[in-house]
């Protein structure tokens, strides 16, 4: 599979053929969701809860999302992927913006970076970051960075008016240069109609299907994280279960002495040397 770039993703979008995405962290799960066709891999700073055990995304740090981002083009060289600002690594001013989308542009060869948050000062910073060179992914709508003021993992944009805010935003990150926009926890009707106003690419997680892709968070997908799982979140495989059951027979295995037990698993000596060393 040849690596997709912006270009790709816009004839994708213009000709009605879905984008997908999933997030990753590592190397090893990054390695699969290349092997897959995953278009997109999101090394999103929900890494602090998925990988770090954090209630929210607030401790997250650059050095921490740089890490990940390195081991999953390490394990996916050929997939596009999105690093994922995190918590004070763009509120501030725009040359912070740039300077640590920079950052996660050279130190992890990310091909795009993503912020939340659709007001003038998040316009601001997606217009200095494509500036520079870089590609810019917005996200509106269940911003978590917004966790304070939204009260909670909540969908957004269910009244009119809040539905109409939605829409503005998106239009005004696109106009400032945004690559594509991802539209997060809000009904079906505004996932539509901010996808039908775009002439970008619009990714949704729990958006709607009218959107030009989907994302989700891999470890809910696949039944790893169970903390917490949103309305919009569909279960693809229970890994988490398997893995305990696969941990439990190694346990039980030991304790019986059943394993090690076979040739199979165990280093032999030739017989002429074993009977020399004993
Ligand atoms: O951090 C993340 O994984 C995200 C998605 C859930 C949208 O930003
Ligand atoms: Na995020």
């Amino acid at each position: 599979m040849t690596k997709k770039n912006i270009i790709d993703f816009q004839r994708m979008a213009a000709e009605g053929e879905k984008i997908t995405w999933l997030t990753g962290y590592d190397y090893l799960t990054a390695k699969l969701q290349e092997k897959a066709g995953v278009d997109m891999i999101l090394v999103g700073d929900s890494l602090g809860m998925v990988c770090l055990g954090y209630d929210t995304t607030f401790p997250v740090t650059m050095d921490d999302c740089i890490r990940h981002c390195q081991a999953v083009r390490r394990g996916a060289p050929n997939t596009f992927i999105v690093g994922d600002m995190p918590y004070m690594s763009y509120q501030v001013s725009d040359e912070q913006a740039v300077a640590n989308a920079g950052r996660f542009v050279k130190e992890s060869l990310v091909d795009a970076v993503k912020l939340e948050g659709g007001g003038a000062a998040m316009v601001s910073r997606a217009k200095a970051i494509n500036e520079a060179g870089i590609l810019v992914i917005g996200h509106i709508g269940l911003t978590p960075q917004f966790m304070g003021q939204m009260g909670g993992y909540k969908a957004q944009g269910k009244s009119a008016g809040a539905a109409l805010k939605l829409v503005n935003q998106a239009k005004a990150l696109e106009e400032a240069g945004s690559c594509m926009i991802l539209v997060e926890g809000v009904p079906a009707a505004v996932g539509k109609a901010i996808t039908e106003r775009a002439k970008i690419p619009i990714l949704g997680i729990g958006a709607g299907s009218y959107t030009h892709g989907q994302l989700i968070i891999y470890a809910d997908m696949v039944g790893m994280y169970d903390n917490f799982v949103p309305k919009f979140v569909k279960k693809y495989a229970d890994v988490g279960a398997i893995m305990v059951q696969a941990f439990k027979d190694y346990v039980d295995e030991v304790h019986q002495g059943s394993f090690p037990i076979d040739e199979k698993h165990t280093y032999l000596m030739k017989e002429e040397d074993e009977k020399e060393f004993l």
